[in-house]
């Protein structure tokens, strides 16, 4: 007997996709078969062949239930099937194996036959066999066509774990791309907010507050994250208000406000035609968190659930946060009496599911 040769596994530079090491498998003496066949003398006849090619893993059942067992315990590289068995046939074991056949890894069957019929073969072949094998045994042609089902099982496993890797460096790509999107989102609403609350505190509680919210009325998990990082950026536009109206300690003229609501409309243009979900609920949100329940609010005047959703909440938790902290012109009020106040807009102003949301959150004491 010839000594059986070791498989080798190396890895190589890949030229198509750098970076992802080409691993190339040599066809394995160490391979495990399996040959299901009830007559005892074929099983030495084929066990003797692949013995003599090196092959030094080779198992073996004259019993066809026991043979789809060992496929699913043993996990060998090929099988060597029998056709004409009593109780299950070949069929009915390709048929039993099917799982392993079709799902995740490529296992090559060899059908065993004295029958080569047409029919026999369509069958078998629609039923996942990959080749055939006609008794009486040629040792020379038992070797070959199991070491070309080995080689195209080595391939499909390589290829596969390549794909495997480039979908997991795609995800890592896609990942740190969102990751540097949002923070660059985060600089711009601080960049926005720098020049009125130096603490970039506000929009960062008021992205909080609106995830609570949209838990609360029963968002999705990916809908209130989305909520959660967009709503910092409500304010955006202010980047584009003179500091003389931005900073200017009193009541604004009519002529001032009307400037200052324009900041709807400019930090919605600063953040149109983005292609990412992230800044697209962006800019609903900076376009429409002015707008109101009623109708009356701005810069479109839509009303009810015309306004997005995301615009609806923010509105809420903007006006919640604004009362709720300290101004240069008036102390801060008490949860209770912002709240309150929030509940007599509910309707008019405010969305009621999103009020209904935050007398809630009070409840459970969170803020
Ligand atoms: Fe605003």
């Amino acid at each position: 007997m010839s000594a059986p040769v070791r498989a080798a596994e190396r890895t190589e530079p890949n030229p198509q996709t750098p970076g992802v090491a080409l691993v190339r498998v040599d066809i394995a003496r160490e391979a495990r078969v399996l040959v299901i066949d009830d007559h005892q003398a074929n099983i030495e006849a084929l066990k003797r062949i692949m013995r003599s090619a090196g092959f030094v893993s080779v198992n073996s059942t004259t019993d066809p239930v026991a043979g789809v067992v060992l496929v699913q315990t043993w996990n060998p590289d090929v099988v060597l099937l029998d056709l004409h068995m009593p109780g299950l046939d070949g069929f009915g074991v390709l048929d039993a194996i099917r799982p392993q056949l079709v799902d995740g890894g490529y296992l090559p069957v060899l059908m065993l036959t004295a029958d080569s019929s047409d029919e026999t073969k369509r069958r078998a072949l629609a039923g996942g066999v990959k080749d055939f094998l006609t008794k009486p045994f040629d040792a020379n042609e038992v070797v070959l066509r199991v070491e070309n089902l080995l080689e195209t099982r080595s391939l499909y496993t390589t290829v596969r774990r390549q794909n495997e890797l480039l979908e997991q460096r795609v995800a890592e790509r896609t990942r740190e791309l969102e990751e540097a999107q949002v923070e660059i989102l985060q600089r711009l609403a601080a960049a926005a907010e720098f020049r009125d609350d130096d603490t970039g505190e506000h929009t960062q509680r008021v992205g909080h507050l609106s995830a609570l919210l949209a838990i609360e009325i029963g968002l999705s998990a990916a809908q209130t994250e989305l909520i959660r990082r967009a709503a910092t950026l409500h304010d955006v536009g202010k980047i584009g208000i003179p500091d003389s109206i931005l900073l200017k300690p009193g009541r604004l003229t009519n002529r001032e406000r009307t400037v200052m609501r324009k900041h709807a409309l400019i930090g919605a243009a600063m953040l149109a035609g983005g292609r990412s979900e992230l800044v697209q609920t962006a800019e609903r949100i900076a376009r429409s968190h002015h707008e109101r329940w009623d109708g009356k609010g701005y810069p479109d005047k839509n009303s009810g659930e015309c306004i997005p959703i995301a615009a609806r909440i923010v509105a809420v938790a903007d006006f919640f946060d604004a009362l709720s902290h300290r101004r240069p012109y008036r102390p801060a009020w008490s949860v209770d009496r912002t709240v309150a106040k929030i509940v007599k807009e509910r309707g008019y102003h405010f969305d009621p599911k999103v009020v209904d949301a935050l007398v809630a959150l009070q409840r459970e004491g969170i803020e």
